[in-house]
């Protein structure tokens, strides 16, 4: 559980981490000229591309949500990655802006079964994006060549190759 959920699902952030910060180049400038706005640039990476963008669980009673009621022993898939979008909770959360302060996302989920590698995620996002920008402080995607990872799951990149300035 542990090697699946801790592997791919960081692969996935440091693939995104790519391709966001070609597809914004001046913000990209901003991490090179002040690393200490790396932290902040993952959190906002993760809330706009969650690399594990739905949960499902099981009903095991009846509840009720917005005046309908779920049976029990229905299947519901929770948005954690639309609601990460929420303009309530973001605004204009279409908007990718590593500036942009919150105090949560949910893409380690919520609750009880709250990711128990969140921490560690962090770390491994923070540090692989301080090396890559220490030596390529600028790249471009090859879109060519360019394949997307299609699990039920986790979304990403299976390959993001990319052009180095
Ligand atoms: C960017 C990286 C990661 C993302 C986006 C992520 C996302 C998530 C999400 C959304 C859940 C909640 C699942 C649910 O509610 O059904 C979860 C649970 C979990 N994650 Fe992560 N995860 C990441 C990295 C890791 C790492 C590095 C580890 C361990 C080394 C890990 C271990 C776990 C485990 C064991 C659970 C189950 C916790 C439980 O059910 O109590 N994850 N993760």
């Amino acid at each position: 559980m542990i090697a699946a959920a801790g592997n791919e699902t960081t692969t996935r952030l440091i693939g995104w981490t790519g391709k966001v910060l070609a597809d914004h180049p001046e913000q990209r400038r901003a991490l090179v000229e002040n690393p200490s706005l790396v932290s902040g640039a993952i959190e906002e990476i993760l809330r706009f591309e969650a690399p594990s963008p739905v949960q499902a669980r099981y009903v095991m009673r009846d509840v009720e949500y917005y005046g309908v009621t779920v049976p029990a022993g229905s299947a519901m898939l929770l948005l954690n990655g639309s609601a990460n979008r929420d303009d309530r909770k973001f605004g204009d959360g279409d908007r990718f802006d590593i500036h942009r302060r919150f105090d949560n996302h949910l893409s380690f989920g919520h609750g009880i079964h709250f990711c128990l590698g969140a921490a560690l995620a962090r770390l491994e996002g923070r540090i692989a994006l301080e090396e890559v920008l220490r030596r390529f402080p600028e790249w471009e995607v090859d879109w060519d060549n360019a394949v997307r990872a299609r699990t039920s799951t986790v979304r990403g990149w299976e390959r993001l190759p990319v052009h180095t300035a």
